[in-house]
């Protein structure tokens, strides 16, 4: 099963994508995670990318791109894959359409994360995510068992910065803009399910198990 999971930013990608991949046994591709990494290593794609994903607008094409489509290929993604954050935009829609079709391979469903605005904001101001492991936490709605230490890994949690105000102003306005028009290119393939993502955490993964199997 190769899925997309799509949604305003804070709207619970994350978070259902990495139980999903625990229930199914699929590789959770994160593309922030992903970015995120070269940006902690120094490289030279995270120094060219740092400032652009601190103030919350989208890192050049080709790097996602080129990311996303080698991770892709990898072995353990031959199975099935959940892209978490990518595609963004049509240029990336159509570069993962190429790549999949080259490999013979198709996206099964589209899941769609809709949710008002205002629950997002409270969403992003209480997460807190592990600097080792990259686990997602919310001070409220999930808190660790211990504060500022990660459940899964012992690592010390902390709070991202494009989650700081003016940041997810601009997070928000780049998803409207870039973003949400894909939302009709996948509905005309007939591949696109929708969650109702402001639920509980655990009633929206109920509903994401049968929107994947029997559509929404
Ligand atoms: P990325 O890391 O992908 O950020 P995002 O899309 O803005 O999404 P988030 O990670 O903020 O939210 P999420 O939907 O995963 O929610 P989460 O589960 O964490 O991208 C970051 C940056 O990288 C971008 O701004 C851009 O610069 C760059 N980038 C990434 N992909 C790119 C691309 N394709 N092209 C170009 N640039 C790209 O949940 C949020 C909080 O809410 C957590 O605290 C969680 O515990 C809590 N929560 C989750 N679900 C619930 C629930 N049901 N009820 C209550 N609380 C909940």
């Amino acid at each position: 099963m190769n899925l997309v999971f799509l949604g305003p930013p804070g709207s619970g990608k994350g978070t259902q994508a990495e139980r999903l991949a625990e229930k199914q046994s699929l590789p959770h591709i994160a593309v922030g995670d992903l970015l995120r990494e070269e940006v902690r290593k120094n490289s030279e794609t995270g120094q060219r990318i740092k400032a652009v994903m601190e103030a919350g607008n989208l890192v050049p094409d080709e790097v996602t791109i080129t990311l996303t489509c080698s991770r892709i290929t990898q072995p353990d993604a031959q199975k099935g894959f959940i892209l978490d954050g990518f595609p963004r935009n049509t240029v990336q829609a159509e570069a993962l359409d190429k790549r999949l079709k080259e490999e013979n391979k198709m996206l099964n469903r589209v899941v769609y994360f809709d949710i008002s605005e205002e629950q997002i904001v409270n969403r992003l101001s209480g997460r807190r995510s592990c600097k080792k492991c990259g686990a997602v936490y919310h001070l409220q709605f999930n808190p660790p068992k211990n504060e500022n230490v990660c459940d899964k890994c012992g690592g010390e949690l902390y709070q991202r910065a494009d989650d700081a105000e003016n940041a997810i102003r601009t997070r928000f306005a780049v998803y409207r803009q870039q973003t949400q028009p894909l939302i009709d290119r996948y509905k005309r393939e007939k591949i696109l399910v929708n969650v109702e993502a402001g639920k509980d955490i655990k009633e929206v993964f109920a509903e994401l198990l049968l929107a994947i199997q029997y559509g929404s």
